[in-house]
């Protein structure tokens, strides 16, 4: 049986997962609007992934008897400059996603939950990767620059989508 209060940070992490989504969705479509299908391409996966996450932590709740609520998903209200905004955000949402990650692992952690941090190990990984990503698209930009733009475009258009490693019956 999980503990109230990890039970509910698992529960919010459902709606934080599913606005990641939709952040990233609204990424691709600012990119899709300026002609530039290989970085949407990359934001369409994106968002998919985060789908992914939010239906594990789902599983992982509902696998543990836990009646799950959703809640509304914000409307992402950024607006972007220029192309570059974009990757900056990604990585400071990523950043934000983190923290909320390792929140609920410290509530784990003092209440001895162990299978909670066993189930969120995977999750401390994953976003280790999601910031590196973030963080090398934003170098890639700044090394390709604008003449390279194109290329780099072109280049991750084949990013292609793959279903996370960990599975939940
Ligand atoms: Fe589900 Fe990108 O964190």
């Amino acid at each position: 049986m999980l503990k109230e209060n990890v039970s509910k940070l698992l529960n919010e992490q459902i709606n934080k997962e599913m606005y990641s989504a939709y952040l990233y969705f609204d990424m691709a479509n600012f990119y899709v609007n300026k002609g530039m299908n290989g970085f949407a391409n990359w934001f369409h996966i994106q968002a998919k992934e985060e789908m992914d996450h939010a239906l594990l932590f789902v599983k992982y709740l509902q696998n543990n008897g836990f009646e799950v609520a959703l809640t509304a998903i914000a409307k992402p209200d950024k607006g972007y400059k220029d192309l570059r905004e974009p990757l900056v955000e990604a990585l400071k949402h990523e950043e934000y996603v983190t923290d909320s990650i390792n929140q609920i692992y410290t509530e784990a952690l003092k209440v001895s939950d162990y299978r909670t941090q066993e189930f969120l190990n995977w999750f401390v990984k994953e976003q280790g990767e999601e910031e590196k990503n973030a963080t090398d698209l934003i170098i890639a930009y700044d090394l390709h620059g604008k003449p390279g733009l194109f290329a780099l475009d072109h280049k991750l258009e084949d990013r292609k989508y793959s279903e996370p490693s960990l599975e939940l019956d």
